[in-house]
């Protein structure tokens, strides 16, 4: 079975065809960060309206480069949430009616899900059970996955999550949107251990997180310099908070290891791209599953392989179109028809 894959949670329209016998036949993806970026961050009704412009042409030339038809594909899937309603209302509008146009299925699928499932698109591939950190701009999670649609969420994050506070940080160092990549480069002209910032939460027993105190940690660290903060200073400090993140993460993971005695991790979400907790998980007494970039950012595969997993399963979604901003991945049940 062929899917279409939509992904219009946030700021990238992500589209993608996905075969069930054949792989990935074609992905196509638009960021708007440019757009965001004067505005130091994604402003929702912006993001919906960029999208209702590359929806479509995205689509058209997905199609093209795969060199195949509407006709050939057997369902569509599109991210129902979470994420910005309006900007998701986009993706399952125009999904829904093009798979009830050309009468296949259509399959609502949960962001964070297709994060997890990504990984399963790279060689090699992680077989289940495995344990999953997931680590996003919104989300911060250790989960277990046991299948598709088999989730338990060993550990969250009880504030922000670990890629937001790389935007914050990274902006209160004055670097331009979006902030995790620019802070991560910054980092690695820093001095290793000028600036101790706490791992906050290993000193107790769980798997939680909590990340927003690292952001004041650095802003504490700015405003001691004062006025004087150089380049290198600001380089020193992003070094530190890179490794109390990482050094964090790597704390929990182990545990999570651990604690169901399992011998795979798998990253997925955008900060998975980046390369100090990439090197330092690799460390861990366990096999360590590391998607390329383009597979840990937003992106239509994820969404298109996801989709084919429940749509071969049975799942149909009804005519009526629905989106959630919010959904725990919890109250994801397994694959039904
Ligand atoms: O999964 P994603 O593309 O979008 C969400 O669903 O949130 O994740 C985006 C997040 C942003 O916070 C971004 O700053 C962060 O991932 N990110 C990074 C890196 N690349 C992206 N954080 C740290 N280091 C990176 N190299
Ligand atoms: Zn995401």
């Amino acid at each position: 079975m062929i899917v279409l894959g939509i992904e219009t949670s946030c700021d990238e329209t992500g589209i993608a065809l996905y075969d069930t016998a054949r792989g990935l036949l074609a992905d196509t993806l638009y960021s708007q960060v440019a757009m965001h970026a004067e505005y130091g961050g994604v402003v929702p009704e912006l993001a919906s309206r960029d999208h209702i412009r590359k929806t479509t042409p995205l689509i058209q030339e997905t199609f093209a480069r795969a060199g195949i038809g509407f006709r050939d594909i057997g369902g569509v899937a599109y991210t129902a949430g979470p994420g910005l309603i309006g900007a998701l209302m986009v993706g399952a509008a125009i999904g829904r009616a093009l798979a009830w146009s050309l009468g296949v299925p259509a399959v609502g699928i949960h962001h964070m899900e297709a994060h997890l499932l990504a990984p399963l698109l790279a060689e090699p591939r992680p077989k289940f059970p495995f344990i999953a950190l997931l680590v996003s701009g919104g989300h911060t999670q250790l989960v277990a996955v046991d299948g598709v649609g088999r989730y338990r969420t060993l550990g969250e994050s009880i504030d922000d999550a670990a890629g937001e506070a790389f935007d914050k940080t990274a902006k209160l160092l004055g670097l331009p949107y979006p902030g995790g990549p620019a802070l991560a480069a910054l980092a690695q002209a820093g001095t290793p251990g000028r600036f101790q910032f706490p791992r906050p939460m290993t000193d107790r027993p769980g798997l939680d997180f909590s990340f927003s105190g690292l952001k004041t940690a650095a802003l504490t660290a700015i405003r001691a310099l004062g006025s004087e903060a150089s380049p290198a200073d600001k380089a020193d400090i992003a070094c530190a908070f890179e490794a109390a993140v990482v050094d964090t993460l790597i704390i929990k993971c182990r545990r999570a290891l651990e604690a169901t005695a399992s011998t795979q991790l798998v990253m997925a979400g955008g900060v998975a791209a980046n390369q100090r907790l990439r090197a330092a998980l690799a460390a861990l007494d366990a096999s360590v599953f590391y998607p390329p970039p383009q597979l840990c950012t937003d992106n239509g595969a994820m969404i298109a392989f996801a989709g084919a997993q429940r749509l071969t399963a049975g799942q149909r979604e009804p005519l009526a179109i629905s989106t959630r901003a919010r959904w725990p991945m919890d109250e994801l049940g397994i694959p039904h028809g």
